[in-house]
């Protein structure tokens, strides 16, 4: 093929060309190159050896990158970013660790709770960006903490620390400080329940990487979630268990999501979930109760509520399960949120198990989305998530039968089901 026509140009376009050139007038010609010819390569990443906070990172912590830790007040923040500071200080990473929040000898007290030992981390007790950005400088760590955005404040604003200006401000300052000095740095940021004003939602573009601490208040466990990475793939999780010593990784959350499981229980049934690259088992449970006066009571913890009624009218249509007397309770264990269509199925299966009173066995998973016509549909990955079944020791799994993986994991019989009365009938005859 001859040259030219790769750069097609005429004289048509020569001409826009030169027309378009006096834009540029001012600006220096500079020499881009082949991207095959782009020297150096990637740094390895610091791992912290707190495995699944390296995980959620993308296998660890990139030089030079700025990551935002979210999550609401009292969820663990400061304890798991204090962990993280230990232990790159003692890995030769000098970690300098910024509190506005609290004051140094909090900091310290909490550190001595911890299994980790934070002694030789720099601690500042400081608000003004300015002085930070200074000290850092000076000090040339090679990660930089701050807890928290909402407290940090530059001088160059007339606005309030944790204020949207000032927030947004601070943050861009920092991811330029980062960049240009090749330090990485950490900031918390509070969110409420409500999404948070001033809070990370506003922050999340100016970042590389948010990770979400999510958790119920009153669980022990807690779920990190990657929901943006520029050096690694979103939705990535991992559990953690707080104890009196700070935040424990845990290794299998199949496991603890399903470790309370009541055996003969009527309203349970299991599904894996595909939480980024890694199923995890999850239990949802359903109770169907008569409702007593006035318009009965429909509860989802951990699952979208417009989705259950769906579901409800769905299982009253295509099964004939009315649920109009009944207050409909669903929970998703463990303090899940289940956003996936895949788990549809075993919302739908432990709601029909509790109104027919009749238990799942608990050998049995369901991986299905369901659709208006009471139709199983196909879940993606099917061969991890069975695989991922197989290994908690599930026998049975009910699903598509167009989901069903050529190769199977030993130990695991898939059923093919097609509708939700076709499964119900199977399940309950
Ligand atoms: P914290 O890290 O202060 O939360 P955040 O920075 O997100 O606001 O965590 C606070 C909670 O964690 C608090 O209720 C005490 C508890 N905790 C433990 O249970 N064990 C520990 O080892 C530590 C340090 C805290
Ligand atoms: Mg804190």
């Amino acid at each position: 093929m001859p040259r030219s026509s790769a750069t097609s140009g005429g004289k048509g376009s020569a001409r826009r060309i030169a027309g378009a050139r006096s834009l540029g007038e001012g600006g220096q010609i500079a020499s881009p190159i082949r991207l095959g010819d782009v020297g150096g390569s990637a740094e390895p990443r610091w791992k912290t050896g707190l495995a699944e906070f390296d995980f959620v990172l993308g296998g660890g912590i990139v030089r030079g990158s700025m990551v935002l830790v979210g999550g609401e007040p009292g969820i663990g923040k400061s304890t798991i970013l204090l962990q993280v500071a230990a232990r790159l200080q003692k890995a030769g990473h000098r970690t300098l660790y910024v509190s506005g929040e609290e004051s140094a000898l909090q900091v310290k007290l909490r550190a001595e709770r911890l299994d980790d030992d934070a002694g030789d981390v720099l601690i500042l007790g400081e608000t003004l960006l300015e002085t930070v950005l200074a000290t850092t400088s000076k000090l040339e760590p090679a990660v930089l903490i701050v807890d928290s955005i909402q407290t940090v404040f530059t001088g160059d604003l007339e606005s309030a620390p944790g204020s949207v200006g000032q927030v947004r401000e601070c943050a861009a300052r920092l991811m330029r400080f980062a960049k240009e000095t090749g330090i990485t740095i950490f900031v918390v940021g509070h969110v409420t329940r409500e999404g948070g004003i001033a809070g990370p939602k506003t922050l999340e573009h100016i970042v590389d990487t948010v990770l979400y601490f999510e958790g119920e208040g009153t669980l022990d466990h807690r779920i990190l979630r990657a929901i943006k990475n520029r050096f690694g793939s979103i939705d990535e999780i991992g559990v953690f268990r707080m104890t009196a010593n700070g935040l424990d990784p845990v290794a299998n959350p199949s496991e603890l999501f399903l470790g309370d499981r009541l055996n003969h229980a009527s309203g349970s049934a299991v599904t894996a979930l595909l939480e980024g690259s890694r199923p995890v088992l999850i239990e949802i449970q359903g109770l169907a109760a008569k409702s007593g006066f006035g318009t009965p009571q429909r509860v989802a913890t951990g699952y979208d509520s417009r989705r259950l009624a769906l579901l409800l009218a769905v299982l009253d249509k295509r099964a004939g399960l009315s649920f109009s007397q009944l207050d409909v309770f669903l929970n998703v264990v463990g303090g899940v949120r289940l956003q996936e269509p895949a788990g549809d199925l075993a919302v739908a299966t432990a709601l029909a198990s509790s109104v027919y009173d009749r238990a799942i066995a608990s050998s049995s998973v369901f991986l299905g989305e369901v659709g208006l016509g009471g139709e199983i549909r196909p879940v993606s990955q099917s061969e991890r998530r069975l695989a991922e079944a197989a290994k908690m020791g599930m026998t049975t799994a009910y699903m598509s039968e167009r989901a069903i993986p050529s190769r199977l994991p030993k130990g695991i019989h898939p059923t093919g089901v097609r509708t939700i009365s076709d499964l119900f009938a199977k399940l309950f005859a």
